[in-house]
This record gives C-alpha cells, structure tokens and sequence, in this order.
C-alpha cells in the first residue's frame, strides 16, 4: 500500500500584518494576506499550509513553542518583533524546526533601525524584498 504524507508548513505574521492591502500600500502592496494565503493553498495542493498572525509577542512566542517541534517548516515574519524581540529570538533557537525569516519590504533599503534583526541568526535563511511573493519563495526553500 502506498502511503502518501502530506507535508506541514506554517506561516507565521506578527503584529500589523494583519492590516495588509490597507496599511501603507506603496511599501506592502494592495493585496490582504487572506487572499495571498488562497492563492498559495491553490498553488501547493500537496502541502498542508497554515497561517498565523498576532499583534501580541507572547502569542507569537507561544505558537512558535506550540509547532516547532512538529511542522516540517516555519516561515515567520516577525514584523517589528523582528528588530526589537529578544524573546521571539530565543524562541526560535529553542525549537527545533527550521525557520526561514521574512520580510515583504526589504529592510536594508529603508530606515537603520530595521536593519538589524534578533532572528536572523538563528534562521536557516532570509528572504526578504521581494514583496508578499518573499513567503513562497521562502515556501520553495523547504521543498
Ligand atoms: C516587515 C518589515 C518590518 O521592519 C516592519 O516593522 C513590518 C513588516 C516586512 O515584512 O517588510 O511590520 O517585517
């Protein structure tokens, strides 16, 4: 018998993503993350996808312990945790699942505050500039 296993990712967006395709249009585009996340499902019919987005870091910390010793993948935009959280970077160097960071904009283009990130050293890689297409080209990474 053939047994086919479905492979677990997950995105996980921290705080104001949940405002994208309002929130400053000419840096994060037009699009909601809803509808990207639809269009991503479509495209990956053999992957398991899930998405999760806080404004709350603790939650972010609390999900990141919750799968990352189960998916097969996390790819996290952080957001402004990204430059400010030394707990969701503890986070992710404590779990055991591979994390890929991302970000829409690219960071290093804009303010200096935003180019350094308690993530990316514990990452297994960054991708980042390439607006909300960053999360499937980080998707591709894992596969
Ligand atoms: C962001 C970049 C961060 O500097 C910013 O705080 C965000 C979004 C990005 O995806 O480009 O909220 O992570």
């Amino acid at each position: 018998m053939y047994f086919y296993l479905m492979k677990n990712f997950i995105i996980i967006n921290g705080p104001n993503l949940n405002l994208l395709g309002k929130r400053e249009p000419l840096i994060y585009g037009d699009q909601t993350f809803e509808d990207y996340f639809i269009g991503l499902e479509k495209k990956y019919p053999a992957l398991n996808l899930s998405y999760f987005q806080s404004n709350i870091e603790g939650e972010l910390i609390d999900k990141l312990q919750e799968v990352g010793f189960k998916v097969d993948g996390i790819i996290l935009n952080a957001a402004a945790y990204t430059h400010t959280s030394v707990g969701i970077g503890d986070a992710v160097k404590g779990i055991t699942v591979p994390v890929v960071e991302v970000h829409i904009s690219n960071t290093f283009s804009r303010e200096e505050f935003r180019h350094h990130s308690y993530i990316s050293p514990n990452a297994k890689g960054i991708v980042l500039g390439f607006g909300l297409k960053s999360y499937e080209l980080a998707l591709k990474s894992f596969l």
